[in-house]
């Protein structure tokens, strides 16, 4: 249960403003529909802080904020507010893509500006705003004058979170998001616990800290997750439970010499937010993160396409073929990549992906040596890759490069002009970028300042280019796709690459009925569905835990405006699953939540944009289920629907690949649709427009 705070002081207070006046002002600011309010709390004493109330209860109790810097006193306290200043921001806006046609930013700000009293007057300004679905902050440093440069130590945001809600979490990492979710009350949340997990470097575990989003929720049904929109130019924040203390303190990422971030004054800091729901669907619902970000760049990004996609890939992973020349089976030949083309071209799938295409894979995961290896002009021997981008116009199929940096930035950085003249010679309008293995130089972190800044050089150069990134081993998403179109997708979390060769067998079944609640709420994901061979047979020995309609169902429920069809392709020849993947959409109209509960089932529908065609995609957890689906979504008319559901052998566990399909038979909006889901089962469904 939360509960009424003694802390909180009264909703309004009096601020000195000068000798001569007293003024009162409300330092409390509200959701414009009056159910979240935050206020600013400052005393000589304390500081500043913040606490956060949702419906009259505190969720957020008072939490510090504030600053500690290398060779400047702390900015804690010891501050007055000189000002505070409300507005009501109030807009609409269209992106070139996404989850839903058009996006409705309203919330209202309240700018707190403070100065240092004494000697230093140093300024910084508290910006909340405060909207139906959560809440963001940031800290501003105004230009000022004597005050050019920070080194900042220490970030003393804190979020106490009230009680001891259930938490959906990964460990504090600062080099990888691939990690299973754990699922434990808060006051249980300790990295400590998966020391056995291969996966994690032992930076989280010496922290006891989690990365974000992480999401809660409380026994009376609130949700809540934390997280922070755009992360410019600043580290990665990660969140420490301290053992004395309820809730969480902010912990940035650090650079070599244990310094937290370098700024340059003026600058604002990332948004931190916290999305705060009734229930789990609200959450999926939330667009706060892309609202908290600058509005698009101005320039022409009528050239980024969403798409399917095919790859030379999966069979890599089950060492079917490799990315290196030397081994002998070398899959990006000239060849295979035509046939891959062919294969897209013939059945709506708009684009195909080579990995393994250029010189330097044998020398990259595992050698402490990566620096200047990757070469990302020439291609092997073996693959003509003029002739492919060639052969893929003529077909009507986009190629899309691969970039593995190997975790050597340094080396790419030096080839980016080179590598993305020649994709925009060739007219190659997507890359994958990847960063396998720990940072060079040493000390550096994929989630620290650094790689952040490196990270947007390589998609501002790419936009430059008319090129779209899609990053894997990334810094976590912040909604940067709003300013930044052509950051299309990424990875950041145990995506399904972990089917193929994970020693602990694979992702779970509900792996995925969590992943929209957490990772998911950050931005899409490239979690390259669509694994129909569910036995890695003859290749390796995991078997997928899901369902093969599971798959299906994930291009509707995991949100990407580029979607994989990731398995060997022989596997799909003469499959009537297959047609859901040909007809499945990617960018979207609207975009609907049927049903969702954190680890159990997500239900989404989805409005394709121009044709009207509906999807839906349903998908269960550890617990076979069964759905009911009202398609009181759909627009007038008829809408002629096929349903793949799991097939009796699927639901009495003896065969996860069969499927049934139901139609195409037509219906109109006043029809509800029942499914049986298997344990990892799922439910895929086309509604396309009569
Ligand atoms: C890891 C990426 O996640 C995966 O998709 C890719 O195939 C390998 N790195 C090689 O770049
Ligand atoms: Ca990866």
């Amino acid at each position: 249960m939360r509960y009424f705070s003694a802390l909180i002081p009264l909703l309004f207070f009096l601020v000195g403003c000068g000798a001569e006046s007293e003024v009162t002002l409300a330092p409390v600011v509200y959701s414009p529909d009056s159910s979240l309010a935050v206020e600013f709390i400052s005393t000589a004493d304390s500081g500043m802080a913040y606490a956060v109330r949702s419906n009259g209860e505190i969720v957020v109790d008072t939490s510090q904020l504030g600053f500690e810097f290398r060779e400047a006193a702390p900015l804690v306290k010891g501050l007055n507010v000189e000002q505070i200043d409300i507005r009501v921001v109030d807009e609409e806006y269209e992106l070139p893509w996404g989850e839903q046609r058009t996006y409705h930013n309203h919330c209202q700000e309240m700018k707190v500006a403070l100065k240092e009293v004494g000697e230093g007057g140093r300024k910084l300004n508290l910006i909340f705003r405060v909207f139906n679905d959560g809440v963001g902050f940031r800290y501003e440093f105004p230009a000022q004058e004597g005050w050019e440069n920070a080194v900042v130590t220490n970030e003393l945001t804190e979020f106490r979170l009230v009680g001891d809600p259930q938490a959906w979490w990964i460990p504090g990492d600062w080099d990888s998001y691939e990690h299973l979710y754990q699922s434990t009350r808060l006051s249980e949340i300790s990295a400590l616990t998966m020391t056995n997990d291969p996966n994690l470097v032992a930076n989280s575990v010496k922290e006891n800290a989690v990365n974000t989003p992480v999401t809660f929720r409380y026994d009376d049904g609130l949700h809540l997750s934390i997280h922070e929109a755009n992360l410019t130019n600043y580290s990665g924040m990660t969140l420490r439970r301290p053992t004395d203390k309820p809730g969480f303190e902010c912990s940035l990422v650090p650079a070599p010499d244990g310094s937290k971030a370098s700024i340059p004054i003026p600058f604002a800091t990332p948004w931190r937010t916290i999305q705060i729901s009734p229930d789990a669907a609200g959450l999926l619902s939330s667009r706060l993160i892309l609202h908290l970000n600058d509005p698009t760049q101005s320039g022409d990004f009528s050239w980024i396409q969403p798409t399917k996609y095919v790859g030379i890939w999966w069979e890599m992973h089950l060492n079917k073929s490799s990315w290196d020349l030397a081994s002998g089976k070398h899959g990006a030949t000239t060849a295979h990549a035509k046939e891959l083309i062919d294969f897209a071209a013939a059945n709506q799938i708009g684009a195909m992906l080579v990995e393994g295409w250029n010189t330097g894979w044998e020398r990259w995961i595992g050698f402490p040596d990566r620096e200047g290896v990757f070469d990302f002009v020439t291609p092997y021997p073996d693959y003509d890759l003029a002739e492919v981008v060639r052969y893929g116009k003529e077909k009507g199929i986009e190629l899309i490069m691969h970039h593995e940096t190997s975790a050597a930035p340094r080396t790419y950085e030096q080839q980016l002009d080179t590598a993305y003249a020649l994709m925009q010679s060739l007219g190659i309008h997507a890359v994958k970028t990847g960063y396998v293995g720990p940072i060079i130089p040493e000390g550096e972190h994929h989630h620290g300042q650094w790689m952040v800044r490196h990270y947007r050089k390589v998609a501002e150069h790419a936009a430059a280019h008319q090129v779209a990134v899609n990053i894997h081993e990334p810094i976590k998403a912040t909604g940067l796709r709003r300013t930044w179109p052509n950051i299309i997708s990424r990875e950041g979390l145990r995506g399904q690459e972990f089917n193929a060769w994970a020693q602990d067998g694979g992702n779970p079944p509900d792996h995925l009925t969590i992943v929209p609640f957490t990772r998911g709420l950050a931005g899409p994901i490239d979690y390259t569905p669509g694994i129909f061979h569910l036995s890695m047979d003859p290749y390796k020995e995991n078997d997928l835990q899901t369902t093969l309609v599971h798959q299906l169902a994930l291009y509707v429920v995991i949100y990407s405006p580029i979607q994989m069809a990731a398995d060997l392709i022989e596997y799909y020849e003469g499959s009537p699953a297959f047609q859901f993947i040909r007809d499945v959409g990617v960018d979207w109209e609207q975009s609907v939540v049927l049903e969702a509960e954190i680890g159990e089932v997500v239900v989404m529908a989805r409005e394709e944009k121009e044709t009207g065609n509906w999807f839906v995609g349903g998908i269960t957890g550890n617990e076979p289920r069964s759905l009911e689906m009202a398609l009181d979504f759909l627009g007038e008319g008829e809408y002629e629907m096929t349903v793949y559901r799991d097939g009796e052998w699927a639901l009495d566990g003896t065969d996860a690949s069969e499927y049934a399909i139901e139609g195409p038979r037509v219906v109109r909006a006043d029809e509800v649709v029942k499914a049986d889901l298997a344990k990892g089962g799922g439910v895929a469904i086309s509604l396309i427009k009569k």
